[in-house]
């Protein structure tokens, strides 16, 4: 067995943000093709992941989750297998209630059956959410049973609890061998919802990374507003704020879940999401924590800091005030002394240039809720005394 299903946070794309109840096997088929024809899966984006409403309203006489016989006239393990011959992986949607958010069959009680059906099919990532559950058990049973059940299932699956905060889900998570979780409410398509979400992770910057990553939910960028879901489906976002979104997002560690329709993408959106800088911090190798600096000149500016594999810094200044700022930090925030003068060299990572060398301090102008997201090394000196 491997036991490196999240030394980085997963990448991927899901059904749910956009197509809610209205997908079939061949709008699945055709992600699938985008993923790679268009280059999503070589940087990164490796998991198609069907969300909830995939399934048939009851079990079968045995017991057995069935599959939309509507949505998959074939069943589903020719569209797992069309999936994994492009060379991607495989999630789908379970609940750990009796039913699931959407009202379909949930896992209670059948975790184990469940999980080996799941590793028959040859699933790869199971999204395990956390509607109705018998209002006597906590969530963290439920999700230590479902752990159990696919570590045992005889295949390598990753799972991706959906808690969405509750119950001190922080303090537990980890210790039930789920990979990723949900810390948050559902993410909607506004940048008030990508600002609560994010005022939400910043309260507990420590929390997340290998092994167990903070999921802040799927990416909204690129959905204009667009999309038949209506849990989802909002007044949408400026370009200047999807870039927020994705940045925030690479920086603080969260998986990378695509939610948009790839088929119709916006060209500065579809460069966002395949922007390998941003993702080289997001999928970096030591996977640590964000520090935040706060902005003295302006309270609604802040920098995170992240140090990478190889001595490098991933610097992001963001503003979420609603007019420009000019925000930046002093060097000895990051750890450099103030008395000897040492060099920070910048790579901004939006403009993919070299930004060349400063000294004691760094600032940029910074629009409304937008940000600058560099990668910082420090300036080898020639002599110890220069
Ligand atoms: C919950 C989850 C969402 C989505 C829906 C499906 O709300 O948090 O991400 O999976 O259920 O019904």
């Amino acid at each position: 067995m491997r036991n490196d299903l999240a030394n980085v946070p997963p990448m991927g794309w899901n059904s749910w943000n956009t197509f809610f109840d209205t997908y079939d096997e061949s709008l699945i088929m055709e992600m699938a093709d985008i993923l790679v024809s268009e280059g999503y899966r070589d940087c990164g984006y490796q998991y198609l992941i069907l969300d909830d409403c995939w399934l048939e309203k009851d079990r079968d006489p045995s017991g057995r989750l069935v599959p939309s016989r509507s949505r998959f006239s074939n069943g589903i393990e020719p569209v797992i297998r069309y999936i994994h011959d492009k060379g991607l992986k495989f999630g789908i949607y379970a609940c750990c209630g009796v039913r699931t958010c959407a009202g379909y069959p949930g896992s209670f009680e059948h975790e184990n059956q469940d999980a080996l059906l799941f590793a028959k099919w040859g699933v790869d990532y199971l999204k395990y959410d956390n509607c109705h559950r018998p209002s006597s058990l906590g969530s963290e049973l439920l999700y230590r049973r479902m752990s159990l059940a696919l570590r045992n299932s005889g295949r390598d699956i990753l799972l991706a609890a959906c808690q969405w905060g509750t119950e001190d889900v922080r303090k537990w998570i980890r210790s039930t061998g789920a990979h990723t979780y949900r810390s948050t409410i559902d993410i909607r398509d506004s940048w008030n919802s990508i600002k609560s979400i994010t005022e939400e992770r910043l309260m507990d910057l420590e929390d997340g990374s290998t092994g167990c990553f903070n999921d802040m939910d799927m990416l909204v960028a690129g959905m204009y507003g667009q999309g038949s879901n209506p849990e989802t489906t909002s007044e949408g976002c400026s370009f200047e704020e999807y870039q927020t979104h994705f940045a925030l997002w690479a920086m603080l560690n969260s998986p990378l879940i695509i939610g948009c329709d790839l088929r119709h993408l916006d060209p500065s959106v579809k460069a966002l999401l395949q922007n390998r800088d941003l993702i080289a911090i997001n999928q970096d190798p030591e996977a640590r924590t964000c520090y935040k600096l706060t902005c003295p000149c302006s309270p609604d500016a802040f920098t995170l800091v992240r140090p990478l594999a190889g001595g490098d810094y991933a610097v992001g200044i963001f503003n979420f005030a609603e007019n420009e700022q000019q925000a930046g930090f002093p060097f000895w925030d990051l750890g450099l002394s103030a008395r000897n003068n040492q060099r920070l060299h910048f790579y901004d990572c939006l403009s993919h240039q070299d930004l060349g060398t400063f000294t004691e301090c760094f600032s940029a102008k910074v629009p409304a809720h937008g940000c600058r997201i560099y990668r910082v090394s420090l300036v080898p000196q020639l002599s110890v005394n220069q």
